[in-house]
């Protein structure tokens, strides 16, 4: 293996990947961050004429999942699957051009970490042994990784089981975490021995001291990594007693895989499923991942651990090829504090969508905000200033300008040779651009045209075209000739960090096939003659839409933080929504007047009563998720607000036939201030 890299482009296929969400709640810009940073990376290698593939795809299971679906009540797979759905959708609307974004539960990614597990086990990386397992003893049921909080051993701070989150980061081994409780019924837990699998890490030390020093990317995904490698390597628990999963492949056990084996295995499994697409002679995904393929993580602060050490450990011993490059990016915040998903303290994917805004801004900010090391404070009034003053004030203002003039005195491109300080200065920003590449800086990759466009208002502005027209018309023609060669410049190198933007100049500028298909020398070929009237390329922001916003994300912050996850998720006020039923949709709905006479606990359903609900012409059988919140004997005589015309649903083995209305994560029940009777239609 090389010490050293050949520099971009190689001639090796590359694929570039991004961390894999976890399907378990709504994306916010924290984790588009590392979705837009490699997707502009992928973009600008093949802009280099590098072969490049960028997958990515849904992290399906583990207990992030798991609980989550619990807390909700629906199984795992059908609560990922919805997420995994509205992330596609989520990350095509921002122009994310995955060539395959699969997700975890899919066949070819449970085939082949089954594979790879046999073949660790045939090579002697794995060992059984016996370990602590954190226990809930009145459920009697096993309580891995985020199923618990306690303390961490390392930092005292409170974390959950398989992680130190608020503390300092670190990855924590079952059986670690102190005061463990389980985060379901908050029963205290208490630890049990159990036999599990281990992969024997330390046997690979040797390998991964070099490795880390071989590792491009940024400085953040070696340094400490680096500092773990060089200490003791502990064996790295494998398994899981957990239903949701991937069966550990051996008969004899029923436990599953932890979730960090088979997710980084969606980087291959994504690949592969690509070529299974494409064929093998488009893109051959044994010789990128068993050969000399150029692979580049791009991925959050938060799991460097992981694509550092254990992925690169498991890659060695299965016979796979190394990665080449970590990119680790710094975190999004807002006001210097984390995004938390259940406090709704976040910038919401969806919600700056449906905002209206164009993609490509908020592609531009994050990813030329900060290095990508650096963390990304996010501000609507900074995103404002950079939209407004560099995308519309240099880079819109210059193409508008140049092409109008060009549009309104040549209908087109000047037939006249391109000015060489023009072409000179083009040959510098492609030098910059190929540097940013080679440099792991997705910042550089976005500055290159908009410098460019500098330069182009200042060259405008210091040779008056408008005056030479008469005195001058060769050179007002040679002035005009270099700016659409800028222009075109400009479309080429934009397209990686805004390539809608870049799209709408292309056809613009009147140019044959797509831009995302030209490769650098592009930009100095010669621009089509004719073209029509320009029009601007970006808008600007205006204050009262920012200060709306800005006001809008204050007041998130201003809710009060105290509370454990599952009960601040009341504090997270949905905006109403924006899309308006009429008057006989709501009509559809036949809400009636109830009162409950009877309510009995579920058998084997913790969170589920049977009701009996008085409406007039009849008593309904409902279930109801009340046991926890509710004292059940308190139930029989409320008046509550029953919708009779839902869908019959069977749960736990009992027909519910109707739904009982109620606010929020405390399930507080509807209910009327009058004696309306049973039965009356609410309207
Ligand atoms: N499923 C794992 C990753 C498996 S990769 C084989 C996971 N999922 S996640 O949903 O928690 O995060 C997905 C990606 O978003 C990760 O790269 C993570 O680091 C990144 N980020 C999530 N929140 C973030 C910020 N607030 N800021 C920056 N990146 C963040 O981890
Ligand atoms: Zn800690």
């Amino acid at each position: 293996m090389n010490q050293h890299h050949e520099p971009f482009p190689t001639d090796r296929p590359a694929v570039v990947t991004c961390g894999l969400p976890y399907a378990n709640g709504d994306l916010h810009i924290g984790h588009l961050r590392g979705n837009l940073s490699a997707d502009v990376f992928a973009r600008a290698l093949e802009k280099l004429g590098q072969q490049t593939v960028y997958v990515c795809g849904s992290d399906m299971h583990g207990t992030p999942i798991a609980v989550e679906a619990e807390k909700h009540d629906v199984p795992p797979e059908e609560f990922a699957l919805r997420y995994h759905e509205q992330y596609r959708e989520t990350f095509e609307r921002f122009g994310i051009d995955f060539d395959n974004y699969g997700h975890t539960h899919e066949p070819t990614n449970i085939e082949l970490t089954q594979e790879i597990v046999r073949t660790l086990e045939e090579e002697g990386y794995v060992v059984e042994k016996p370990i602590q397992v954190a226990w809930d003893p009145i459920e009697d049921q096993p309580l891995p990784d985020r199923y618990v909080e306690g303390t961490c051993p390392y930092c005292g701070e409170t974390a959950r089981g398989d992680e130190c989150d608020e503390g300092c980061g670190r990855h924590l081994e079952p059986g670690e975490i102190e005061e463990p409780t389980s985060v379901i019924t908050g029963n205290p837990a208490e630890y049990r021995t159990r036999e599990h699998e281990f992969f024997r890490l330390s046997e690979l030390q040797e390998y991964l001291q070099a490795f880390i020093d071989r590792l491009e990317g940024t400085d953040n995904a070696k340094r400490q990594p680096r500092e773990w490698i060089e200490g003791e390597l502990k064996d790295w628990c494998i398994t899981r007693d957990l239903d949701w999963g991937i069966d550990y492949p051996d008969e004899e056990t029923d436990l599953v895989l932890y979730v960090w084996v088979d997710a980084p295995i969606e980087y291959v499994a994504a690949t592969k499923a690509y070529t299974e697409c494409v064929g093998a002679d488009a893109y051959d995904w044994e010789r990128v991942w068993k050969d000399d393929g150029e692979i580049v993580h791009v991925i959050g602060p938060d799991i460097i651990q992981h694509h550092s050490v254990f992925w690169p450990a498991m890659l060695r011993a299965a016979g796979y090829t190394e990665p080449r490059a970590v990119m680790a990016s710094g975190f999004v915040t807002l006001n210097g504090a984390g995004f938390s998903t259940s406090r709704n303290r976040a910038v919401w994917a969806r919600e700056y969508l449906d905002e209206g805004f164009d993609p490509d801004l908020l592609r531009y900010y994050i990813t030329t905000h900060s290095g990508l090391q650096q963390d990304l404070d996010f501000s609507w009034d900074r995103f404002q200033e950079r939209v407004n003053s560099e995308l519309v004030g240099t880079l819109g203002n210059f193409l508008y300008r140049s092409l109008l003039f060009a549009h309104r005195n040549y209908e087109g491109t000047p037939d006249t040779p391109c000015p060489q300080p023009v072409t000179e200065r083009i040959e510098t920003a492609l030098q910059a651009f190929e540097a940013a590449v080679n440099d792991y800086s997705v910042r550089g990759i976005g500055s290159v045209p908009v410098e460019l466009a500098r330069f182009g208002n200042e060259y405008i502005q210091r040779n008056e075209p408008w005056k030479l027209t008469d005195e001058d018309p060769d050179r007002a023609a040679a002035v005009i000739r270099g700016c659409v060669q800028l222009a075109k410049a400009i479309a080429v190198l934009l397209e990686p960090t805004a390539p809608g933007a870049a799209a709408r100049l292309w056809s613009q500028l009147n140019e044959d096939g797509s831009v995302h298909d030209a490769t650098l020398e592009t930009a100095l070929a010669a621009p089509t003659a004719r073209f029509e009237e320009p029009t601007e390329l970006f808008e600007p922001i205006e204050d009262e839409r920012v200060e709306t916003l800005a006001q809008r994300l204050d007041d998130r912050q201003a809710q009060p933080e105290d509370g454990g996850d599952g009960i601040d998720a009341e504090t997270a006020l949905e905006p109403p929504a924006d899309e308006r039923i009429n008057f006989e949709e709501f009509q559809a709905l036949d809400l009636r007047v109830g009162r409950i006479t009877a309510a009995e606990p579920i058998e084997g359903a913790d969170k589920l009563l049977e009701l009996a609900v008085d409406i007039g012409h009849e008593t309904r059988q409902v279930v109801a998720g009340l046991r926890q919140l509710h004292d059940v004997e308190d139930l029989p005589g409320t008046r509550v607000v029953l919708l009779a015309n839902l869908e019959k649903a069977e749960l736990f083995g009992v027909e519910s036939d109707g739904m009982v209305l109620a606010a929020g994560e405390q399930a507080d029940l509807l209910t009327t201030h009058g004696e309306t009777p049973p039965g009356t239609t609410i309207k």
